[in-house]
């Protein structure tokens, strides 16, 4: 039997190319998206696709696109780079995407900017994906879109390929009919019915998958079996796939010796001073500014840890010519300044702030240097940070703090879980957890590393492609 080939489709590819002035820099791009589907396509899916090809917009022109692809060609897939004029692109990305879509669907509608430039931007750049993938597509292909970027590209493939194998994956969460009501009603049907070109629709959680089904339900008028739309003479299936991570690859890391050797630095550094440490792009999604709020109660409740605890704030800069993320730096950067001068005294500076990104062991050596793992977003659609810190901790140490408005707070549950609005709570977290017996922080880290490694990131993948196998084999009569 011909082997068939897998299209990821998503708006970044993995390679990020900055262009300034006469200056070209490349660099793994970073995010939850990008983590999972490079970890899935260097490992696995051989037996079954002939050839993998990852789609995605390369943000530079053609030219240093070929020189870059050349230079940075991956081993286990291929690269089909969609070109945008500019133009198109800051409206469909910062615009309809980062202005409307995250802000409404992360429940913070009063960010969202409703502008029909930005609606018609994000469809017709849908259309250019939709365009560029009919020259290559092939009925018996496989072809799975992922994220908020992407939600009418089903529907537009399918108009041209009533056949074709489509699978559809939100990395963010799907709100509730109440949230997501406010968007213009012709643009919910366009969403909506794009979204229903794919045969199987999955989200991280359950909840989010009931979110979509009543959406579907009252702005469609269609129903639904709980699981399943019948939808254009096709059956739909929708369900819940938590994201995972390579569990083995980042237990594994602790014995990295490029990671020993950083780790051995920081540990110096440290010395017996207990160290807080997270890392998240600069997003208001993430509670950063809560969280600084929740450390500057700790302190200020806790004088006798003055002098013995650091907190490492590492920030990954993130769609900073949006608006409002340039003044969330803005806020930060001031609070950060604000506190070391007031609480740090010559010989101590509570905060050490990084506002750049990571490389994978610099990062590790972080989660298996701190004893304090800090993640408190106000709404994400998982967190893959979270999980990453659990199974780096190879030693068993090591305390979890973690949002429950975080998708991955449903399977984490032994993470002291808080709620992001609530300082104090952060507060006394913080220092319950400095304080936790070695025991207990063994019995939840390896209760936790049970958990993520049994469904890692292959399983998520592997799972979500055979049950989009199966769903399309029912549909053809192949059962
Ligand atoms: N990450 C990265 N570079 C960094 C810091 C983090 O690539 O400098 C990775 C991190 O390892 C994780 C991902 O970015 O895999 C962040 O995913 P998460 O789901 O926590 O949040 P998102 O950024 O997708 O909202
Ligand atoms: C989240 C989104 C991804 C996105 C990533 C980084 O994880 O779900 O689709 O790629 O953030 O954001 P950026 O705007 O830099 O691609």
């Amino acid at each position: 039997m011909m082997k068939k080939r897998l299209f990821i489709i998503s708006n970044r590819l993995p390679l990020t190319i900055e262009t300034t002035d006469n200056n070209v820099t490349m660099r793994q791009s970073s995010g939850g998206l990008i983590s999972a589907i490079t970890t899935y396509l260097k490992g696995s899916g051989k037996e079954f696709f002939s050839e993998k090809i990852w789609a995605g917009v390369p943000g530079c022109t053609e030219k240093i696109w070929d020189i870059a692809n050349n230079e940075h060609s991956p081993a286990d897939y291929n690269y089909l780079p969609v070109f945008m004029k500019s133009k198109m692109y800051e409206l469909y990305y910062n615009g309809f995407s980062n202005s409307l879509l995250w802000p409404l669907f992360h429940y913070f509608p009063s960010f969202a900017e409703y502008h029909s430039s930005y609606f018609d931007a994000y469809m017709e750049a849908n259309r250019s994906f939709a365009d560029i993938l009919s020259k290559q597509v092939r009925n018996e292909d496989f072809v799975w879109i992922h994220d908020y970027h992407l939600l009418p590209l089903a529907g537009m493939l399918r108009e041209k390929f009533p056949k074709l194998t489509i699978g559809f994956f939100l990395h963010i969460p799907f709100p509730s009919y109440e949230i997501f009501r406010v968007i213009p009603k012709q643009w919910q049907r366009e969403i909506l019915t794009g979204m229903l070109g794919a045969d199987l629709i999955g989200f991280h959680t359950v909840d989010y998958s009931s979110h979509f089904l009543s959406c579907v339900e009252m702005a469609l008028k269609t129903g639904h079996d709980g699981q399943h739309i019948s939808w254009e003479n096709r059956q739909i299936k929708v369900d819940a796939f938590p994201i995972s991570i390579d569990f083995d690859l980042f237990n594994n890391a602790y014995d990295n010796t490029k990671v020993e050797a950083i780790r051995k630095t920081y540990l110096k550094l440290k010395k017996d001073k207990k160290l807080l440490f997270s890392v998240d792009r600069l997003d208001y999604t993430k509670g950063l500014y809560n969280r600084l709020k929740g450390f500057k109660k700790f302190l200020l409740a806790n004088p006798e840890y003055h002098g013995k605890v650091v907190f490492a704030l590492v920030v990954v800069p993130s769609r900073d010519s949006i608006r409002k993320y340039a003044e969330r730096k803005k806020i930060i950067d001031e609070f950060i300044g604000n506190l070391n001068s007031t609480l740090g005294t010559i010989n101590w500076q509570p905060i050490i702030y990084q506002y750049n990104h990571l490389d994978f062991e610099q990062l590790i050596a972080l989660y298996t240097t701190c004893d304090v793992a800090l993640i408190t977003p106000l709404r994400d659609g998982m967190n893959l940070v979270s999980k990453e810190f659990v199974a780096s901790r190879k030693d068993k140490q090591g305390v979890l703090i973690l949002s429950e408005m975080a998708g991955a707070a449903r399977e984490l549950t032994e993470a002291l879980l808080i709620n992001p609005n609530d300082t104090d709570e952060i507060a006394e977290m913080i220092k319950q957890g400095f304080e936790m017996e070695k025991k207990e922080q063994e019995e939840r880290i390896t209760a936790m590393q049970e958990r993520i490694s049994r469904y890692d990131v292959n399983a998520w993948a592997g799972d979500f492609l055979s049950q989009l196998k199966e769903v399309k084999d029912v549909q053809l009569g192949f059962e």
